[in-house]
């Protein structure tokens, strides 16, 4: 837990779960907030994990930036936001190993956009998802809007902006927001079932197809195709990919002298 309790950092088997916990302004992504979820990062726990969990409350994983803090920011201090917490969102994004958010309640604007930080997003029957910064002035500015575009294609990415208030669990799973909808409460249980099946791989294989993967949207064809080729030929020498081939020969091989032979 941090100084003023706002994160908490903790493992669960091969997890790291970091909890927002203001849980009375509905987690509200303050800059003290975000402060403490940038220190969170940095935790032994955090490097130790096979995945990192992000979780809120049952009531809200976030309500989005802390409107309370928007007003009377000349543009000096909004690059100075940009340069110091408003960098957190980037930094999750590039954490060299799975991220999971695991959502219950309110998601929306800031919010939204963390969980769109995270590689999966696991959503109880609770969660409602929007983005509603244009209704007050502003827009999604924590990269959220690139993400969704990445994501959903412009057209989507208009309609969540600019034409929809609230999304539930099962809409912006069929549109392909959300990874998985389970029942309500079950959403972190089923986020530390999943980091359990990632750290099941091997772990070099895992961080090279998140940034392989992360990369991609922004390569050519050509140098897509020479990245997975680099990638492959950097795993395929590993103990790990050697191993795997091993025990395969050698059952497949077994299988074979255990068939019976023609009569
Ligand atoms: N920024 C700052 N404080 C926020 C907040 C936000 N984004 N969202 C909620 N809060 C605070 C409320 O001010 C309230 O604090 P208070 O009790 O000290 O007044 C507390 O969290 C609980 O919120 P409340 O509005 O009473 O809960 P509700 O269940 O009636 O409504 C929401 C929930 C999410 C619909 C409503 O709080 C809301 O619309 N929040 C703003 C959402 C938003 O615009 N986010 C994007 C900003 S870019």
């Amino acid at each position: 837990m941090n100084e003023e309790g706002l994160v908490e950092v903790r493992p669960d088997g091969s997890a790291c779960v970091i909890t927002l916990r203001r849980e009375r302004k509905l987690n509200a992504l303050s800059t003290a907030l975000e402060g403490a979820l940038a220190d969170a990062l940095d935790h032994r726990q955090v490097r130790a994990s096979a995945c990192v969990v992000f979780t809120g409350g049952e009531r809200a994983f976030s309500a989005g930036a802390d409107v309370s803090e928007m007003r009377d920011q000349d543009p000096a201090a909004i690059l100075a936001y940009y340069r110091g917490t408003g960098a957190v969102y980037e930094r999750v994004a590039a954490l060299p190993k799975p991220t999971i958010s695991a959502i219950s309640g309110y998601c929306l604007g800031g919010g939204l956009e963390l969980a769109l930080a995270t590689d999966f997003r696991v959503a109880d029957r609770s969660a409602t998802f929007g983005l509603p910064e244009v209704g007050i002035g502003i827009v999604p500015s924590s990269g959220g809007m690139h993400r969704l575009v990445r994501m959903l294609g412009v057209a989507r990415a208009k309609e969540l902006v600019l034409l929809r208030d609230r999304l539930g669990a099962d809409e912006a799973h069929a549109l392909g927001l959300v990874t998985e909808v389970v029942a309500e409460g079950a959403a972190l249980d089923r986020s530390l079932e999943l980091s359990e099946r990632i750290a099941g791989l091997p772990p070099t294989a895992v961080a090279v197809a998140k940034q392989a993967i992360d990369y991609m949207p922004e390569s050519s064809r050509e140098a897509g195709l020479a990245l997975e080729r680099l990638a492959y030929a950097m795993l395929a020498q590993t103990a790990d990919a050697r191993e795997a081939a091993e025990a395969f020969t050698e059952k497949r091989s077994t299988a074979r002298r255990r068939q019976p032979g023609p009569p």
